[in-house]
């Protein structure tokens, strides 16, 4: 059966980082592809930064894939391109954010024997918080906003956690900052009653201040870690530091509508054009599609073995090597094509990201 996947390129490396990873995806499933516009790219067609007719693409499809949005050129713009994201997001009903990140034998910042067993999942909820709340607004003086979260919202995405951790190494770290905030003491209280349902998963909290030396200091001793809106999206872009690059991180957001695939990373303004933007995000993205949307466990594998692969042999600058986006995506799929026979039936059953 066709799939129908609604590719929404962006902004800045956006564009480069799907050109680069959408023919792995064509190569691993029958797609029919339906391109829209979102973020600036779509306030300089239509004035907005999420056309009505992109919704409805999206909302008709089995998957949308995403590259980024945003860039200098709207940041005095009154449309945001980054409210187009936050605006399909909340179209699709989308609430639950997945973000691994492991070690993937790359040079990081960090020390080897510190980073060498991370492998992370950051289970961010994203339908609800500070960035939804109202009221919200600012005028000359000052500005405002609500950090609002419901009972009923909490529930369902630590759901998601625990579920997760259980099909992983049964840990679950639930960051808050229930020392000073309402909303973060509602969020502790629900997630530790959920876990009453889940005995066979360990729960633990931090606060977010102490988690984030916390991950860094000692990364290998976290499975799930679940949070908010705000803290997932900060959260996730350190768990980059055990992979080497914001680059190679992909992302899932579930929910009621069409699952969004997207690399964490941004629009890279300053990489644009160049032709060297890492699309190891992009690709991972690509296998998180396959395994989640299409139900094709066994192709995501096979996509990942083979960006393993291609990482022994060539890098992008910003992990160290002088790969081209398209040198390092082509030798991506050369690899696929080896390893899709070879991986075998029980591999594709358990994730190797664990999601
Ligand atoms: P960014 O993720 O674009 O860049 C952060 C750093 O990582 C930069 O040094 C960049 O060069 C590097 N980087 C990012 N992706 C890379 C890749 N694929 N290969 C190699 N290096 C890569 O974050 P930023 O600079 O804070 O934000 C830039 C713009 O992107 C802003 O407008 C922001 O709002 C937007 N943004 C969008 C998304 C999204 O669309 N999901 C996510 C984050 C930021
Ligand atoms: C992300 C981004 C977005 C977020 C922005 C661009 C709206 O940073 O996906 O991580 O804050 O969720
Ligand atoms: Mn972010």
């Amino acid at each position: 059966m066709t799939a129908t996947i609604a590719v929404l390129k962006g902004d800045g490396i956006g564009p480069e980082v799907i050109d680069a990873a959408l023919p792995i995806l064509r190569s691993c499933a029958e797609i029919e592809v339906r391109e829209a516009l979102i973020g600036g790219a779509a306030i300089d067609a239509t004035g907005e930064p999420l056309p009505a007719e992109t919704v409805a693409i999206c909302k008709a499809s089995d998957a949308v894939l995403l590259g980024a949005v945003g860039g200098p050129q709207w940041d005095r713009s009154p449309a945001r391109p980054e409210a187009g994201l936050l605006g399909l997001r909340q179209a699709l009903g989308l609430y639950a954010n997945l973000r691994p990140a492991r070690f993937m034998g790359l040079r990081t910042a960090l020390r080897e024997e510190l980073v060498r067993n991370a492998d992370i999942l950051v289970v961010r909820e994203l339908s609800a918080g500070v960035y939804f709340g109202q009221p919200r607004g600012m005028n000359d003086d000052e500005a405002w906003n609500t950090w609002r979260q419901t009972r009923a919202e909490v529930r369902r995405i630590a759901k998601v956690a625990f579920e997760a951790a259980r099909r992983r190494r049964g840990r679950v770290t639930s960051v808050d900052k229930a020392n000073v905030l309402e909303a973060s003491r509602l969020w502790r209280a629900v997630v530790t009653e959920v876990s009453a349902g889940y005995s066979d998963v360990e729960l633990e909290h931090r606060y977010v201040d102490a988690m984030s030396f916390e991950m860094l200091q000692a990364p290998h001793r976290f499975d799930v870690v679940l949070t908010d809106n705000l803290f997932g999206d900060i959260l996730s872009d350190e768990a980059a530091a055990v992979t080497g690059s914001i680059g190679v991180l992909p992302s899932a957001s579930l929910g009621e509508g069409t699952p969004l695939f997207e690399p964490v990373h941004g629009s890279a303004p300053e990489l644009v054009g160049r032709g060297t933007a890492n699309p190891t995000g992009a690709i991972l993205t690509i296998a998180m599609l396959l395994e989640h949307a299409l139900k094709r466990g066994d192709q995501a594998r096979a996509v990942e073995a083979a960006v393993a692969e291609a990482l022994r042999e060539c890098r992008t600058p910003d992990l160290g090597g002088q790969a081209s986006t398209r040198e390092f995506a082509e030798t991506v799929a050369r690899h696929l094509a080896w390893v899709r026979h070879a991986v075998p039936e029980e591999a594709a059953k358990s994730g190797d990201w664990g999601v």
